[in-house]
């Protein structure tokens, strides 16, 4: 199956939470963090998360540098990657920032999602089924590779990205650790749902203090 290079960045706490038991958006990186985040997203050609990030945080996923921006467009790129939601049930709220029009939508359903709303919000995104009860991963990524997006930045939450390494569908994970400890046992962690047996192994690609706090690159290594 032919697919993009699928990488991860997330922001974790020292203690490897990634939110706070509210689930509401938690700030944990820094400024200098933000900063090699949105240079990420203008090397990227498509954005994915699931809804869960979408109704927790209502993210924008663009480019916040007007200069990346413009770089992106100077090399024949629309200025912003395609946003990409893995969606079921097409839960997207339809006043989602995902969806203000300021770059391309796709939203990845499965066979659970109505009718009528796949009618309606095809008008704002493309709509992708693929799945009968969650999204096909596979299919999806498959269809991104289609559309000739060769990177794709995943962005949460630990949701999708369990599932997109149960589906050997990650090759890095980029992981800022910033200095703070949230806790709480039931607080959202870079990867949720079940554990992996035996654990998936990685590799140190870098790793670097950055502000306060620490970037690291790991490969994964599917063996
Ligand atoms: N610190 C950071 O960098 C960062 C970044 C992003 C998010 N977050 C945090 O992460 C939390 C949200 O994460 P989350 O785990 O609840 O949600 P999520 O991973 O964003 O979304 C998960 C949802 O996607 C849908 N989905 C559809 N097909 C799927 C498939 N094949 N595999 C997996 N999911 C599929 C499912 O809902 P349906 O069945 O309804 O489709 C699933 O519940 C929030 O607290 C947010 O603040 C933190």
């Amino acid at each position: 199956m032919m697919r993009p290079f699928i990488f991860v960045n997330i922001a974790s706490s020292a203690d490897g939470k990634i939110s706070d038991e509210s689930r509401k958006q938690l700030k944990i990186s820094c400024e200098e963090d933000f900063h090699r985040v949105d240079r990420l997203r203008a090397f990227s050609d498509a954005i994915m998360v699931g809804i869960g990030t979408v109704l927790s945080d209502d993210p924008s996923l663009t480019i916040k540098n007007p200069t990346l921006r413009f770089e992106r467009f100077e090399k024949g790129k629309p200025p912003n990657p395609v946003r990409v939601v893995v969606d079921s049930k097409l839960r997207t709220p339809s006043d989602a920032k995902v969806l203000d029009g300021s770059a391309d939508t796709i939203i990845a359903v499965s066979e659970k999602a109505s009718r009528d709303r796949i009618e309606i919000f095809s008008k704002k995104a493309q709509i992708l089924v693929a799945g009968e009860e969650k999204v096909d991963l596979k299919k999806l990524c498959n269809h991104l590779y289609g559309m000739g997006l060769r990177r794709v930045m995943v962005e949460g939450g630990g949701t999708l990205i369990s599932s997109l390494l149960r589906g050997g569908l990650v090759d890095e994970i980029n992981i800022y650790y910033g200095d703070m400890i949230v806790g709480g046992k039931n607080s959202p962690t870079p990867v949720d749902g079940k554990s992996f047996s035996p654990p998936i192994k990685l590799e140190l690609v870098s790793v670097q203090r950055l502000g306060d706090g620490i970037f690291a690159r790991w490969r994964v290594k599917y063996i």
